[in-house]
């Protein structure tokens, strides 16, 4: 694939301030080739425009720079979808000490031995490819089989639960969990402030319901689920709004992973937060969110929220 030419080069890349992000994630393209019901990539308010690209050299150039200037040790490469610039990720996935590849899977499962490969999938099939697009899940899943084993990469699938697919969360379970993968993971929704997709639940009580299920399938299947149980109880509405905040304000995300998009001019521009500029914090469904906040409560590293 050739990249579109570059406008309007900015003479010195963005300064993002001098305090430290132990992760950042970084859109390396806001290209994709689908266009899944839930996504907040694509939302009038976020920087998204598909020709504002910056060069393979550049952008790693740039992500060695904001590494070292803000101690950055874990990387999201996402999208758009990732893939798309294939070489350029897998060239930057060991800049980092720890990358995960947030794909859609239908590229094929890259083998990055030491680090994360978390594919999407939104339930199952009959669910999914209402959400994903005709085809994906079968594509999907012929990607995880045909992938390199033993080759030391994680294979994490994702289903970010919505009202479309909370119904298959369970069946979800059932169908992958034979496969040659090493967990499955689970986030809510995350809305706009004036969402009217009708994928957000009620309000946070009414989200309660689909939380207990989680914790129904981690207690089932408590190796293959990577959810903490603490964590998915620090989601529920008597709590919830304690990690997030009506605008953020209790965010453990908001200081401490900067988030990349592809902006105006071919340079990097950051987002309010990793989901992007009109997000309504007080529903927000992030798991990694509350991960985070449970890892504070912890103690434990923040470069290693993630898990
Ligand atoms: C934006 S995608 C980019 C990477 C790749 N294209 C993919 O689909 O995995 C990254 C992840 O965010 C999830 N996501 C998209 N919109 C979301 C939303 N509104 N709330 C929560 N997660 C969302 C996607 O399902 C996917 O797992
Ligand atoms: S594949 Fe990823 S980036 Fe593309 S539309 Fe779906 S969630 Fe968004
Ligand atoms: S939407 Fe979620 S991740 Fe973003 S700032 Fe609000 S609480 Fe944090």
């Amino acid at each position: 694939m050739v990249d579109a030419p570059i406008r309007n080069r900015a003479a010195a890349p963005t300064d993002f301030g001098s305090r430290d992000y132990p992760a950042a994630l970084v859109n390396v393209t806001n290209a994709c080739n689908l266009r899944c019901t839930h996504c907040f990539v694509f939302r009038d308010d976020n920087p998204n425009a598909p020709s504002d690209k910056m060069d393979d050299a550049t952008m790693l150039a740039r992500l060695a720079e904001l590494r070292d200037k803000h101690n950055i040790k874990s990387m999201y490469f996402m999208g758009g979808e990732p893939m798309i610039r294939k070489d350029l990720v897998l060239k930057g996935v060991d800049m980092f000490e720890r990358s995960t590849i947030v794909t859609n899977g239908t590229y094929g499962i890259p083998s990055v031995p030491g680090h994360v490969v978390s594919l999407s999938l939104d339930g199952p099939e009959h669910l999914n490819d209402p959400i994903r697009g005709d085809g994906v899940f079968a594509k999907v899943k012929d990607s995880v089989f045909e992938r390199k084993m033993g080759d030391a990469t994680t294979v994490i699938v994702q289903m970010v639960v919505t009202r479309q697919n909370e119904s298959g969360i369970e069946e979800f379970v059932e169908q992958v969990k034979d496969w040659p993968i090493d967990g499955i993971t689970f986030t809510l929704y995350v809305p706009t402030r004036d969402d009217d997709t009708g994928l957000d639940w009620l309000d946070l009580a009414d989200r309660d319901v689909v939380v207990d299920r989680l914790i129904a399938v981690k207690r089932t299947y408590p190796r293959l689920i990577k959810a903490h149980i603490p964590t998915l109880e620090m989601m529920k509405s008597d709590v919830a709004l304690e990690h997030t905040g009506q605008e953020g304000e209790n965010c453990p995300l908001l200081g401490t992973a900067l988030p990349l998009y592809m902006g105006d001019g071919g340079e990097f521009e950051r987002t309010f937060c990793c989901y992007g500029n009109d997000v309504d914090c007080a529903r927000c469904g992030s798991y990694l969110v509350f991960n985070a906040a449970y890892h504070i409560r912890e103690g434990h590293d923040p470069s290693r929220w993630g898990g």
